[in-house]
């Protein structure tokens, strides 16, 4: 990564993630389950896969939802340019407390926020989002599964706030499974799949989302 593009050495942003975030992320998962929607964080391979979409030399405000102890955080902060800012948002108070001190040097770069995505359209505007300025949603979230309310704030907030041309990224553990589901929410889905996770998953970018 060249030093006058401003980028980040991949090594510099943040520290790794402990293994003692993989076992508390383990505990959650067996008390919780659907809440926290996956046994162990995100591979580099499943993070790489998720920013793929995108343009990070045009890229000013990408949103994060589902950051957790910040798998895919990391991967976006290693590719992002001193023009751009992410909001990265996460519920769970333990692992945001781990989000804010893995990434404490690069609060320039990062808001966070902890919360509900229920209340995502008010949580953007509370971060000074405008209508239409959002290039990439990238979510960790197991969205089909979540509860209907927290999927109307996910789409309301996306009709708002994403660029004509940006991207919704969201991880799955379950290979092509909810193709339907994404198919019904936006115009063009492609999905990608992912070998290298616990367990094997893959990617739905998806772009133009229904503004009905
Ligand atoms: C499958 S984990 C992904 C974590 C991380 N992005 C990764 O890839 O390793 C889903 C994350 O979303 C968070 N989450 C679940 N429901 C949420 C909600 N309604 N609002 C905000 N965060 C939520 C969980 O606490 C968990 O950290």
């Amino acid at each position: 990564m060249g030093e006058g593009d401003g980028r980040r050495d991949d090594t510099s942003v943040g520290r790794p993630a402990a293994i003692s975030d993989h076992f508390l992320f383990m505990r959650k998962f067996f008390k919780h389950r659907r809440k926290i929607a996956s046994i162990w964080p995100s591979s580099r391979s499943m993070a790489k896969a998720c920013i793929s979409q995108v343009d990070f030399s045009r890229a000013r405000l990408i949103v994060e939802l589902g950051a957790g102890t910040g798998a895919i955080t990391q991967a976006i902060l290693s590719q992002i340019t001193p023009h751009t800012q992410l909001i990265a948002i996460e519920r769970d108070a333990d692992f945001f407390r781990i989000l804010r001190e893995r990434f404490a040097a690069t609060a320039d770069h990062i808001k966070f926020m902890q919360g509900d995505v229920v209340h995502l359209p008010e949580m953007l505007r509370d971060c000074g989002v405008r209508e239409g300025s959002v290039d990439a949603f990238i979510s960790g979230l197991g969205t089909p599964s979540l509860p209907a309310a927290a999927q109307q704030g996910i789409f309301k907030a996306l009709a708002w706030a994403a660029k004509p041309d940006g991207v919704f990224s969201n991880i799955t553990e379950v290979p092509l499974y909810y193709l339907p589901f994404y198919r019904r929410h936006f115009r063009r889905v492609q999905f990608q799949f992912v070998p290298l996770n616990i367990p094997p998953g893959g990617i739905y970018h998806c772009r133009e989302p229904d503004r009905g």
